[in-house]
């Protein structure tokens, strides 16, 4: 895939916050790089943890696949009721003839959706306090983490995923999400590295994914196309964190690599703006959204 232009980039600041050149930064493409957010050690600590979350998983207990190119787990019961679990995905290229043709280690796409409320590893990583600034850098009222994913994006067949804007699938009104993306290892071209369109959170909210007569439907909101020419590879090191507006298109391509390409992503709304009802993600009262507190 053609590499499109390199991304700014800047050092994270030890409170973990913004400055001025980061605001403007962001404000004008929509997405922010942060060099050595994340110290090595603390990434590992998610690996090595993400590991034996799938070391105890089941493989053979009614899983899903995740794709975003079928969108096969729009109607699954075990991806729609993974807001308040600690699930795992196969990626679509770990079978053949319908069976799995590789070790579960190396098949899952990724773990979703509540590791940041019910794994204590994940929960602290995620609570921490140079987050909460720079959840209130970015203008928060009332932060709440309402998602949190780990891709592994296998070698050889970590899945494709397509242009699409967070704020389509995490729906408020306004929009108010942000994806908190920290790369566990180095992420490039080869392995599968996320694109951004650059300025494109300038621009409408193409499609939503809502739920609509008991099945969930992708909504076009506006025919728009995107603005290929100004994609942007953002191939960033281990322990950098990618903050991306819920309104940036982005998207990745398969992992050819013999390499995997490990992040863990957080997704933050402001619990000052109206969460749709129609969002594929909704928790019942058993396990409320929080914050940073
Ligand atoms: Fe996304």
């Amino acid at each position: 895939m053609n590499a499109g232009t390199s991304p700014r980039r800047f050092r994270a600041a030890a409170h973990g916050g913004l400055d001025q050149r980061m605001r403007a930064a962001y404000a004008d493409d929509g997405y922010l790089v942060l060099e050595d957010y994340v110290p090595a050690a603390a990434c590992d600590r998610l690996r090595a943890r993400a590991a034996e979350i799938v070391d105890a998983f089941d493989a053979d207990a009614g899983a899903s696949v995740f794709s975003t190119t079928t969108h096969a787990h729009a109607e699954d019961a075990y991806f729609l009721g993974s807001a308040d679990k600690i699930r795992c995905f196969f990626e679509e290229g770990a079978f053949a003839g319908g069976r799995l043709k590789r070790d579960k280690g190396l098949a899952i796409n990724k773990i979703g959706h509540a590791l940041h409320d019910l794994d204590p590893v994940f929960s602290e990583f995620s609570r921490g306090p140079r987050l909460a600034r720079l959840a209130a850098d970015l203008g928060y009222v009332a932060p709440l983490l309402l998602q949190s994913m780990y891709i592994f994006k296998q070698p050889g067949i970590g899945g494709e995923v397509v242009c699409h804007q967070d704020a389509g699938f995490l729906h408020t009104e306004p929009p108010s999400v942000t994806g908190l993306w920290f790369a566990l290892e180095d992420a490039t071209v080869e392995n599968g590295c996320m694109f951004a369109i650059a300025g494109g959170h300038k621009g409408p909210l193409r499609k939503r994914f809502r739920r609509r007569g008991g099945r969930m439907v992708m909504e076009v909101v506006d025919p728009t196309p995107w603005r290929q020419a100004r994609r942007v590879a953002l191939e960033v090191s281990k322990g950098t964190l990618v903050v991306l507006h819920g309104l940036t298109p982005h998207f990745s391509a398969r992992n050819r690599a013999p390499v995997s390409r490990q992040a863990y992503t957080l997704h933050l709304v402001d619990g000052a703006c109206r969460y749709g009802t129609d969002n594929w993600l909704r928790r019942d009262g058993t396990l409320p959204l929080r914050g940073f507190a």
